[in-house]
């Protein structure tokens, strides 16, 4: 019996096909494009999102006996939100992204409301979440918007999308770990709030229906997907899959997804823990007979994406993966501090007005200096929230496509002077997603069984001097503050 896992991220869906002893036996994968239509926007096509769904479902079929999957899993970028009718499943404008700052003044202007905002969600009020996105949409395309009040179109996250796409526009459901990014969701009652809806003007029955993480009836439509009828037996937002993924299922277990951005999350069990130090509460998964899980979290927005930026826009290296080699061409950064805050900082700082700031060049300096800045950046950023977390934590599981990276998982170890695991497979947050899946179909019987999949790669030991470690977080602590509220 195999799972397909979908992993519908920011730049690119990935497909696998995982087998009941938690093994990936075929990958697919297809990026889709960006669009920037304004400094500081984001915006994905949803239709291009479905494509790419299709076309790496596709791959990974092609390379796995299709007649032994039982059951999908689907994860997906978070807070990103998408519009379409209920009829013809088309979309009238593109999705807003997630790392959008569009709505920077909105959430100015809103000011007066954030404490309550943060008693009801456990966020914050930042450009970040999906409620702002959707208020602008109100406010900016009043056409648009008047079809969302009459129920012709349906609001909802990329989850929900791709779930009405697969059953052909029957299913318009979504659950706990992507409502809560939503900041219409009251995360005590675990429910959608009418109270927050009011305040962002997003009527609630354009939301879509909360469905558990797993066990939810719904079943594609082989016309729509890929001549299938499969059950459709799990599903959450990425960084709570992955911590799923990671069987971080104990209070107090912790993981890093070093993805587009990096977010370290902190199961905290059946309570609502909160943080006054700048981590998100949020939660990360409800089961079958209702109960709820929470989790702590720390958003850090740039990681993998300054890599891209490297790539793209600075176009000083090839590929990511060349940022290893390149990195240890050089014994250190040799004083080079980079703070990648390229759409702000998120966790801990929350500064939307924060700007990119490289300090300490010299004519010496080369690309190599840069690239291996750019990795301490990340292994400093993921420190900052770790130094937030109410219990420190003995060692951290990493993964997503950075944690092959062996001197980055050095990096990380050596700043946090803790252990770092690195398990077999760095696809984390797809397998979540066939976890999850596993357990609403049957293919794994409880908790303990996924827990048993997981296999570990390489654990990273603190190495190094501590005073070494200590004066460079200094540094980069003192180039954070340099990079605050330029914009
Ligand atoms: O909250 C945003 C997050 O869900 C995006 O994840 O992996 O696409 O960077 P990723």
């Amino acid at each position: 019996m195999s799972i397909l896992a979908i992993d519908a991220g920011t730049t690119g869906v990935t497909a696998l096909v995982v087998t009941d002893e938690g093994a990936i036996a075929a990958r697919g994968y297809q990026e889709f494009p960006q669009h920037f239509p304004r400094p500081g926007w984001v915006e994905h096509v949803p239709e291009e999102i479905w494509q790419a769904t299709l076309e790496a479902c596709r791959q990974a079929l092609a390379g796995a006996d299709r007649d032994a999957v039982v059951g999908i899993g689907i994860t997906n970028q978070r807070e990103t939100v998408v519009l379409w009718d209920r009829e013809t499943l088309g979309s009238p404008r593109r999705a807003i992204v997630w790392q959008d700052r569009r709505t920077a003044s909105l959430c100015g202007d809103m000011a007066a409301h954030e404490q309550r905002i943060a008693e009801l969600t456990g966020l914050r009020l930042d450009p970040y979440f999906s409620g702002t996105k959707l208020a602008w949409i109100r406010q900016n395309e009043p056409h648009t918007w008047a079809l969302v009040e009459s129920g012709r179109y349906a609001v909802g996250t990329v989850d929900s999308y791709l779930i009405a796409r697969m059953t052909r526009g029957l299913e318009h459901v979504t659950d706990v770990s992507n409502a809560c990014r939503t900041l219409l969701f009251d995360l005590t009652a675990g429910d959608w709030s009418d109270e927050l809806c009011a305040l962002f003007g997003v009527p609630r029955d354009a939301l879509p229906e909360l469905v558990p993480n797993w066990g939810a009836s719904i079943t594609t439509d082989p016309r729509s997907f890929l001549d299938l009828a499969l059950p459709v037996a799990g599903m959450a937002g990425d960084q709570q899959a992955a911590l799923f993924g990671q069987g971080c299922f104990d209070v107090g277990d912790a993981k890093c997804t070093y993805g587009t951005g990096s977010f370290i999350l902190t199961n905290t069990g059946g309570t609502l823990a909160r943080s006054d130090a700048g981590l998100l509460s949020t939660a990360a998964w409800r089961a079958p007979d209702g109960h709820l899980t929470y989790a702590l979290e720390g958003a850090i927005f740039v990681t993998g994406a300054a890599v891209q930026w490297l790539r793209d826009g600075l176009q000083v290296i090839g590929s990511a993966a060349e940022t290893e080699a390149l990195a240890r061409t050089v014994p250190s950064s040799d004083g080079v501090v980079f703070v990648p805050a390229l759409t702000g900082l998120g966790a801990p700082h929350w500064d939307p007005h924060a700007r990119g700031t490289i300090v300490g060049i010299t004519r010496g300096t080369t690309r190599a200096h840069l690239v291996r800045a750019t990795l301490e950046a990340i292994a400093f950023e993921v420190r900052d929230v770790m130094a937030t977390l109410p219990t420190p934590l003995a060692s951290l599981r990493v993964d997503g496509g950075a944690s092959a990276n062996d001197l980055l998982c050095q990096l990380q170890a050596d700043q946090l002077g803790v252990d770092v695991s690195r398990p077999r497979y760095v696809e984390t947050t797809g397998l979540g997603a066939a976890f999850l899946a596993g357990l609403g179909t049957g293919v794994w019987d409880s908790l303990d069984d996924v827990r048993d999949t997981w296999a570990l790669d390489r654990t990273f030991s603190p190495s190094g001097s501590r005073e070494d470690a200590d004066a460079a977080y200094a540094r980069w602590t003192d180039a954070v503050e340099r990079a605050k509220g330029w914009g």
